[in-house]
């Protein structure tokens, strides 16, 4: 049974793969999962230099959910390349980085530090993040800004580029489609849904930020349609998520055309979650007699249901 998934140049083992901000820098998971098991790890998101993020509260519970405000807290790209990369290598992780930016020039200066670092499989460029005044979904939310970030960095790597993108666009099968005219990879989708939660006792926001983003099983039927609109339109891979938290959800994304899956809030609920996604992929071929898991990509049936009845 071949689990094997390739996202342009990068083969990955398997099509799962631990989504932006929701598994650190990998390491502090070393103990509980074995990261060289993992189809790819994306670490949170990288600016040049280290950020503080909002102030607490930054996170809440929804209904099937969870509406967060980070503000994109990190390390700086020369930190996560002196002390974290060399662990990610020596566990034997796949790497991709969250690439973010305030300029288009942050986006290029960040990606082009990590090229030269040994041991980053991609890059996936953030400009989704519903959380921060400046950059990010100010580019994913343009047409151009999305040609042009994901362009700009084209020029200055080899690694696959991979723009991460919003869903609080219309149509977001055009972003796709502009990413791919820029060079990308692939594109991964989807961020957070922009959102807000309000304590009525006290009539106040319940995260500093006032409003934040949405992610867990609550979005993943959005998501779901986004990632079939985006297969109609384009044909570099998909990475596909959005409130995955179980083998039948990551399978639903890969039949609606995603060629990977992210799982990000689910890790918070179960951060054992991965052999049981892995095991249940695997069932899955077994039962359905699939020998390659790549064929299942984009496989949805949408025969009129008369039709289906006709021919079975
Ligand atoms: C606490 C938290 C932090 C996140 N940080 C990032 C980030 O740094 N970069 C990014 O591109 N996405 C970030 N995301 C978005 C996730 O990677 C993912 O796109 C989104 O949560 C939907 O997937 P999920 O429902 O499986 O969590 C974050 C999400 C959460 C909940």
């Amino acid at each position: 049974m071949d689990l094997s998934t390739r996202i342009g140049p990068l083969t990955l083992k398997n099509p799962l793969i631990a989504a932006s901000g929701c598994f650190g820098y990998g390491v502090e998971y070393a103990d509980l999962v074995d990261l060289s098991t993992l189809g790819a790890i994306v670490v949170k998101g990288l600016f040049l230099a280290e950020r503080e993020g909002h102030p607490a509260p930054r996170i809440v519970e929804t209904p099937a959910g969870m509406l967060n405000a980070i503000g994109l807290q990190g390390i700086g790209v020369h930190r996560f390349v002196e002390e974290k990369l060399p662990e990610l290598r020596a566990r034997g992780a796949t790497v991709i980085v969250n690439v973010c930016g305030t300029t288009l020039d942050e986006y290029v200066e960040v990606s082009r530090i990590l090229s030269d670092a040994e041991g980053v499989a991609a890059l996936e460029l953030n400009i989704s993040c519903p959380n921060i005044k400046e950059g990010g979904i100010q580019f994913g939310c343009s047409l151009n800004g999305t040609f042009d970030v994901v362009s700009g960095v084209r020029k200055v790597t080899r690694l696959p580029v991979i723009p991460k993108l919003t869903p609080n666009v219309t149509d977001v099968a055009t972003f796709a489609r502009a990413a791919e005219e820029a060079g990308a990879d692939g594109v991964s989708l989807v961020n957070t849904f922009l959102a807000m939660v309000i304590d009525v006792e006290t009539r106040r926001p319940k995260i500093s930020n006032i409003v934040g983003g949405l992610s867990g099983p609550a979005i993943r039927p959005i998501a779901v349609r986004m990632v079939y609109e985006c297969r109609q339109t384009v044909k570099i891979p998909i990475l596909g998520m959005g409130g995955i938290a179980d083998a039948r959800d990551a399978l639903e994304f890969m039949i609606a055309g995603a060629d990977a899956v992210q799982v990000g809030t689910a890790n918070f609920v179960d951060p054992l979650i991965w052999s049981k996604l892995l095991d249940g992929l695997a069932d899955y071929l077994q039962r359905h007699n699939i020998a390659r898991i790549a064929d299942l990509v984009g496989s949805i049936d949408i025969r009129a249901r008369d039709q289906e009845w006709i021919s079975s």
